[in-house]
Parts: structure tokens; sequence; C-alpha cells
């Protein structure tokens, strides 16, 4: 069992880097495009046997240390009844925009919701000899997609709740940290060893809605996770408010590549692992330029431990495979003491 990652989330000495990407099983991967031909997404994520095949195929090309869980930060929301649809970003068939909404939520129960992505769990634990990350989207960014019901620039009807109908927003904060602890202690029941929330979309906030709208919730989601003693791993996209992740109780804070990596393990290198952060932009370029900024990233953390090598965002679907070895073989022999 390779726990080179398990390891360095708990900030202990390892021989070198350990190294997953986040979006690291998905469309630019031909032998994923091939299965993904014969089912649509949401499809694939409800088929244990397909969903652990998905999440392997990167792990067995690339000698990834880590595995993250095939399904989506919605699934659980499709699970509890949520009309979901990927075309390819998610859509939500009726957004939230009352009390009764929320519903669905509140009623959550993992057994009965995701019983398939539990299943897949299961499946890989018996078959990885890596460890196996599961992971949950954070409350404001499930609250994006819920109220706004697709993707957007800038959410402008969440917003409009947050600042209009503070109550409702905080019942539905208050809903998504249940749901999210319920189904995040059901993952790691069924075998994962690591938990990463996203917050894909907090770093829109200006910093006092981040103390009012991201921070108490998260907090609670982290402190209720905290007795299962996994790492626990909190995502955000766009520049980090690293002050305020210090004090939110996750274990490992991943940074995007507009966050200076030398500044995260300044604020936070003290008491928290640091996961990141190479723009996966950089792998459309010539294998050069990958080797020369994995160097500048393993440069920019100063060695010592601490550290888990990733991308700042998902990989493009555009991403040439052949660059995403040269990143694994940079970091294995960049780091390597
Ligand atoms: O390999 C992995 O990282 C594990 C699986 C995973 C997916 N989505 C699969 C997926 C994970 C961890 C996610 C997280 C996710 N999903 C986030 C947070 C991370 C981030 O990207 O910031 C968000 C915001 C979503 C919502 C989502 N799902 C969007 C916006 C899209 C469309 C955009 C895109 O890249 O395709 C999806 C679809 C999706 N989720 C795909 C995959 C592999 C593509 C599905 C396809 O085959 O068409």
């Amino acid at each position: 069992m390779n726990d080179l990652f398990l390891r360095a989330c708990r900030r202990e000495v390892v021989p070198r880097t350990p190294v997953w990407l986040m979006r690291q099983a998905g469309r630019y991967l031909p032998e994923y495009r091939e299965i993904r031909r014969h089912h649509d997404f949401l499809a694939m994520t409800r088929l244990p046997e397909v969903a652990a095949e998905v999440t392997l195929q990167p792990v067995r090309r690339f000698g990834l240390d880590a595995a993250i869980l095939f399904a989506d930060i919605l699934t659980p929301l499709a699970g509890a009844g949520i009309g979901i649809e990927f075309t390819p970003g998610p859509v939500v068939a009726r957004p939230v925009r009352s009390g009764r909404d929320l519903e669905p939520l509140r009623r959550f129960d993992a057994a009965a919701a995701v019983p398939e992505t539990l299943q897949t769990i299961r499946l890989l634990r018996e078959r990885l000899e890596v460890p196996l990350i599961g992971f949950a989207g954070a409350p404001f960014t499930l609250a994006c997609y819920l109220v706004d019901g697709k993707g957007s620039k800038d959410f402008p009807l969440t917003r409009t709740l947050l600042y209009r109908e503070p109550e409702l927003a905080g019942a539905l904060f208050e809903a998504l940290v249940d749901l999210t602890v319920k189904y995040a202690v059901a993952q790691v029941r069924a075998g994962a060893q690591a938990i990463q929330l996203f917050d894909t979309w907090a770093g829109l906030l200006a910093p006092e809605d981040f103390a009012r709208y991201v921070r108490p919730y998260v907090a609670r989601i982290f402190a209720a996770l905290r007795p299962l003693d996994v790492p626990a791993i909190y995502y955000l996209n766009g520049a980090a408010p690293l002050a305020e992740i210090a004090g939110m109780g996750a274990s490992v804070a991943a940074v995007d590549h507009r966050t200076s990596l030398a500044g995260a393990r300044e604020a936070l290198g003290a008491t928290m692992a640091v996961q990141g952060n190479l723009d996966p932009m950089v792998l459309l370029g010539p294998p050069e330029l990958v080797r020369e900024r994995v160097a500048a990233v393993l440069a920019a953390w100063g060695g010592g431990p601490g550290h888990v090598f990733n991308v700042g965002h998902g990989l493009n679907k555009e991403t040439p495979p052949e660059n995403v070895a040269v990143l694994v073989e940079a970091v294995r022999k960049g780091s390597a003491e």
C-alpha cells in the first residue's frame, strides 16, 4: 500500500512529494471517452463497476499516489431527488425558491440516496493500492447550483437570495451542512480514506460575505468530520482567504494557482498541509514547459513535509495525456531526496 498521500496530509516526512490531480478521470483520457460513448455521465456515476473502472483509469495509466471517487458534487442532491441533468455542466430542473424546496435535502439518507456511490467506494477499496479520496461540494458552492439552477460567472440568483432573503439562505446552508456531513460520514464508513470539500465558487465572495455565508457552515462540517480522523481537505478556487482558512477546521488547504504556494505555507504550514497548485492550463503547452512549471511549484513549496502536489483547478478536457505523465515524472524526480 502506497500511503505517501495520507502521510503528507498528516505533515509527516515522506521520501517524495505525493501527487494526484483534480479531474484526473475524465474526457481527456481516450479510455474514459470510450466508456462514455455508451453511457451519459450521471448513468456512469450510478453504475459501480463503471464508476470504479473510470476512477482506476488514471491511477493505472500514470501511477498517481491517490484516487478520487468518480462522482460529482451534485451526486447527493440528485440522490435526494432533486432533478439534475448534465449538459455537460449541471442543470437543476426546479431551482430552490422557498423553504418547501429544502424538504428533500432534509430527508437525505445516504444509504437510500447514493447506494451506488457507496458500493463504488467498497469496490475501489478492494482494488486500489493507493488511498481513496471521497469528496463533497461545500454548502455555498452547492447552493449556487441549487438556486441559480446552472453554472454562471457570478450566480446572481444565489446572491439575491443571500442579500434579500438571508433567512432562507441560512436555512438552505443549514440543510446542506447536515446533508454533507451525512454524505461524507457514509463515504468514510464505506472506505474513503480522506474527504475533500470543493468550494469552487466561494472565491467569488467579498470577505464579509465569506465570513458570514461560508466560514461558519464549512467549519461545522469539518468539526463533525473530526472524530473520523481522516485528512479533511478544503479546496477553494480563486484567491484564497488564508487567514480564514486557517481557522475552519480542515487539515489540508487546497489552493489554486492564483494563490502563492510559499505564502500559503507561510500562513498555514505550521498547522495544515497544503495541496496544489500548478495551473492546469500549463499542460496544454510543450513538455519542457510542464517540467519547468512543476519545478517552480516544488521550489515555491521549498522542500519539507506537508505538501501534496496537485493542479489549482480540474484538468482541462483538451489536456494531452502524455503531459500528465510528464508532470507525474517531474514531481517524482524533482521531489525525491
Ligand atoms: O476525477 C475527478 O476529479 C473525480 C470526479 C469529479 C467530477 N466532478 C466528475 C465530472 C469531481 C471531484 C467533480 C467535482 C465538481 N463537479 C466540481 C468541483 C470542482 C471544480 O471543477 O471546481 C464542480 C463545480 C462540479 C460541477 C460540474 N460537473 C461541472 C461544472 C461540470 C461540467 C464541466 C466539465 O468539466 O465537464 C460537471 C461534469 C463532470 N463532472 C464531468 C466529470 C468527469 C464531465 C462529464 C462528461 O463526461 O461529460
